[in-house]
């Protein structure tokens, strides 16, 4: 079966986008998907600095190793000033080709305000640079802070079901494209 590793770029401790990746993984792995979470919150990870090493921060390769030996990737982003957010853009910039070319990506973006597609836009435009496969459905979760029930379910069913073809089609194209 497949092998699908999430990311999440926000760093806050009840981080709507970490739900949103726990939503996602939860619905793969129901699909038969295995599915490694990094949390980027509990991993010490440097700004990226253009180096091919980085000896004094061993989760760089525990990130690169899962992302190599996974087939796909959830790659949850909240929007931060219209765009990626700069820990998920980070995370991106610590990994080349080896790691990231001919992986699949599903993309999810989660917004304090009304949902729109800009980071989900600008989140494909850096996949494309990395030959990372992204597909075609996505999910943007707006007004987070009312989108999610007390047992961090989503509230809109429409919303949820959009999650649902998102984690199928995830699966299928992984397995469709799968390297490893
Ligand atoms: C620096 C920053 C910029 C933000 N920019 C936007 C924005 O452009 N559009 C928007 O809808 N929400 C914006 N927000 C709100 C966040 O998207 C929202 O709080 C979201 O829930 C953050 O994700 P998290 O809950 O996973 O931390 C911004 C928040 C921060 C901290």
């Amino acid at each position: 079966m497949v092998k699908i590793v999430g990311i999440a770029g926000s760093l806050r401790a009840n981080s709507y986008s970490q739900m949103a990746l726990g939503l996602a993984a939860q619905r793969v792995q129901a699909l038969g998907a295995e599915v490694e979470i990094l949390d980027l919150r509990k991993m010490q990870l440097p700004f990226c600095d253009g180096g091919d090493e980085y000896p004094d921060y061993p989760d760089v390769k525990r990130l690169q190793d899962a992302v190599s030996n996974a087939d796909g990737l959830i790659l949850v982003t909240p929007e931060y000033h219209g765009s990626v957010s700069g820990v998920l853009k980070n995370a991106l910039d610590l990994m080349s080709f080896e790691q990231l070319s001919g992986k699949v990506a599903g993309l999810i973006s989660v917004l304090g305000g009304q949902s729109n597609s800009n980071a989900l836009n600008d989140l494909r435009v850096i996949l494309r640079w990395t030959h990372t496969w992204s597909i075609l459905e996505q999910v943007a979760i707006g007004q987070a802070w009312k989108a999610f029930s007390a047992e961090g379910k989503l509230l809109d069913e429409k919303l949820s079901q959009r999650l649902d073809q998102f984690a199928e089609s995830l699966v299928e194209t992984s397995q469709k494209l799968r390297k490893n």
